[in-house]
């Protein structure tokens, strides 16, 4: 994982004609060097950066966005290829932004990486990602560049598991609060509470999601999209009835949706500064 991949490039025999791919033949920081695993299967990390932030508050799209002067996207691309079974790495940039982020890519040394435009919704975003992929592709992982702190150690987790057979594999945490069914009032008001689910059986999920790719891309064509489109890769695939599983995730998986979140994500990589010189 230490050098340019030399092979296969995300782009080959792919049908999207939008990928946008410098053609640099210096090494780059990526490490996207594994051609494959011993059969020759091929694992992608694909990360959607489309959204806008709107939780976040004014400014630049949200993947844009830095954390100790780099941005989350670049740490979210580094964090999946640093994995060894991740061997290309597609990234999903804002509609009309893909040209902006093929540079920042470039500007950080991951020339190596595809950046395709995205969509209107998250799960539209996903599926041009998807249909980016090279066919030696067999494994997908879906990761949000809103999640740009995973550590390795997950990403491995779940790659394992899809290695393993599982057709779909999710990390999450249980979940600290009580959670309340309401029925909710658009219009305000309190809420009636319709139920308390057992707190011992809920988890939290995070991304990596990983899927074995026919699965992920049957959910994309055979789930239609519904309102703002799916938020969970995995739930798509349970609503085919297929089997999805859980490992553990991690506390410094967590999503940057909130201002106070950026605060968090600073603190964490001050911590890893300190302790092991920034990983
Ligand atoms: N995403 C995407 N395309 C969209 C919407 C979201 O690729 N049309 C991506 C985001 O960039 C993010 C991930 O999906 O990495 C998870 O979404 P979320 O945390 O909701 O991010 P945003 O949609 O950007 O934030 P908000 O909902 O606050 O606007
Ligand atoms: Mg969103």
């Amino acid at each position: 994982m230490s050098t340019l991949s030399t092979g296969e490039s995300a782009t080959d025999h792919t049908s999207s004609s939008e990928a946008v791919r410098a053609g640099s033949a210096e090494p780059s920081d990526s490490g996207l060097a594994d051609p494959g695993d011993r059969r020759g299967r091929r694992t992608a990390a694909v990360i959607p950066a489309a959204g806008r932030g709107v939780r976040l508050g004014p400014g630049v799209p949200k993947a844009l966005r830095t954390l100790s002067g780099v941005p989350m996207l670049v740490h979210a691309v580094r964090a999946l290829a640093r994995a060894r079974a991740v061997s290309l790495v597609v990234v999903i940039a804002p509609p009309d932004g893909a040209d902006g982020v093929r540079h920042l890519l470039d500007e950080h040394n991951l020339p190596d990486v595809t950046v395709v435009p995205g969509g209107e919704t998250r799960q539209d975003s996903v599926r041009l990602g998807l249909a980016a992929l090279p066919e030696s592709v067999d494994a997908v992982l879906v990761h949000d560049a809103a999640r740009p702190l995973v550590p390795v150690e997950t990403v491995e987790a779940v790659v394992s598991a899809v290695r393993e057979g599982a057709p779909a594999v999710v990390p999450a945490l249980p979940v600290p609060d009580t959670v309340k069914e309401v029925e909710p009032r658009p219009g305000g008001g309190p809420e009636p509470v319709t139920g308390t689910p057992d707190r011992s059986r809920l988890r939290a999920v995070q991304t990596p999601q990983g899927f074995a790719r026919t699965v992920l891309a049957e959910a994309h064509e055979r789930v239609a999209r519904e309102g703002d489109g799916a938020t969970d890769d995995a739930g798509m695939v349970e609503r085919l009835g297929h089997r999805v599983v859980v490992v553990p995730g991690h506390e410094e998986a967590f999503k940057v949706t909130r201002p106070l979140d950026l605060v968090l994500a600073e603190a964490v990589l001050a911590r890893r500064r300190a302790t092991d010189g920034g990983f």
